[in-house]
């Protein structure tokens, strides 16, 4: 087991700056997972952990020591792609077999034919088959180990590359999207065999993926990137309530958070498409300052228009899903959508077209400014149940 820092990491790749100076510290034995969208900069991050790639600046520890002029093979870790890497030609036994082969063989012993003669090369060819066969009876791969890759389903190649990468017994696991390349349901049946061996095997693992939903039921903590930065470190749960930029906020969550335009009136109250929603206060508050607040789907609730209170909103469609409903409705302004999530009963009697009245509680308001950087209210503002007077 290794905790793992990143100080000031940069990357310029030709004139793209690549990473932009990211920290992390990632503890002894955690699950923290990078996160972000295309092109963001996360494999290139775990490349730079693993020593695959040199960094333009800052530096790496691993386990306490900086291992910036290590080579990748010396620094106990184990990298998972999402193409698996797996040789064709060779059988499951042997692609897992290989790193301990390539570590534990002199490369006489290794030579065909004549190696197995060499000394010491029998004692050492059966050690790492009972190695290979312990990660595979792991794995459930045990049945597979004759097999060539073409003749195993995706799942099955990811779990072999995954026992290729365990057989060393790093402190370490890199793993970059190691499961895009599944099928839905065999995605969500991956999670929890990897999440499960994490807790067995108590390493460390950092974890790339671009599905937030991935990054939200797997992680202790989950690092959201963008442009090469890291803009957030923090629990699944944390960065979901309690997001510190309106990018986060808008990266996590599914479907994604309503952003409703406000504006703060002459008594500094957030006045949303000519609402009052009294009760936010932060001393950055200015008349006439422009903002968005934030509200997750299943934050609103909503009733059928009786005139009163409450947004006015319109219903465009209904999509149910079973289990939950989500209502998309269009906002007075004609361009504001929001998407509320309800219970299918609930929904059971608008249509399209339905006027109905959008209800939500203040405390779960998350307002940001212009530049999308959250204002946060302070705790001890009391709760109301209602945002509307
Ligand atoms: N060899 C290269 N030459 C030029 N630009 C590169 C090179 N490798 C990566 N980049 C750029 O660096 C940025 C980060 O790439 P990286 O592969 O780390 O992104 P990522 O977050 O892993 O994206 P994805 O989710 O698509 O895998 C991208 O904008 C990419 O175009
Ligand atoms: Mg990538």
């Amino acid at each position: 087991m290794a905790a793992v820092t990143a100080s000031k990491i940069s990357k310029t790749i030709g004139t793209t700056l690549v990473l932009n100076g990211v920290s992390l510290d990632v503890r002894n034995g955690e699950f923290l997972t990078l996160v972000g969208p295309s092109g963001c900069g996360k494999s290139t991050l775990l490349r730079i952990i693993a020593g695959l790639e040199p960094q333009s600046g800052g530096s790496i520890g691993i386990a306490g020591a900086v291992v910036d002029r290590i080579r990748p093979k010396l620094r106990n870790v184990a990298m998972v792609f999402q193409s698996y890497a797996l040789y064709p030609y060779m059988t499951v036994e042997q692609n897992m077999a290989l790193p301990l082969i390539m570590r534990k063989l002199a490369w006489w012993q290794r030579l065909p034919f004549v190696g197995r003669w060499m000394p010491g090369a029998a004692k050492a060819k059966s050690d790492i088959r009972k190695e290979v066969r312990d990660v595979a009876a792991t794995l459930g791969l045990e049945p597979f180990l004759a097999r060539k890759p073409s003749q195993m389903s995706g799942g099955q190649r990811q779990r072999v590359a995954l026992g290729r990468a365990m057989v060393r017994r790093p402190s370490v696991f890199l793993m970059d999207e190691p499961l895009s390349n599944l099928d839905a349901k065999l995605r969500v049946q991956m999670r929890e065999e990897i999440t499960g061996l994490h807790r067995r095997l108590g390493a460390t693992f950092i974890y790339v993926t671009h599905d937030q939903a991935e990054a939200m039921t797997m992680s202790d903590r989950v690092a959201v990137m963008r442009n090469g930065e890291i803009l957030q470190l923090a629990t699944p749960q944390e960065i979901y309530t309690d997001p510190d930029t309106i990018e986060v906020a808008k990266f996590i969550g599914s479907p994604q958070i309503n952003l409703l335009p406000a504006i703060v009136d002459d008594l500094l109250d957030l006045q949303v498409l000519g609402t009052k929603v009294s009760g936010f206060s932060v001393p950055q508050l200015r008349c006439d300052m422009k903002l968005t607040i934030g509200l997750r789907p299943e934050a609103i609730h909503f009733a059928v228009d009786d005139g009163t209170e409450g947004l006015l909103a319109s219903v465009s469609y209904i999509e149910s899903l079973g289990s939950d409903s989500f209502i998309h409705a269009k906002l007075k302004d004609q361009t504001t959508q929001v998407i509320v999530r309800a219970i299918p009963g609930a929904a059971q009697q608008l249509r399209p077209g339905s006027q109905i009245r959008l209800f939500f509680s203040l405390a779960d308001v998350l307002v940001f400014d212009a530049d999308g950087d959250r204002l946060r209210a302070a705790k001890t503002l009391p709760q109301m149940t209602k945002a509307y007077a």
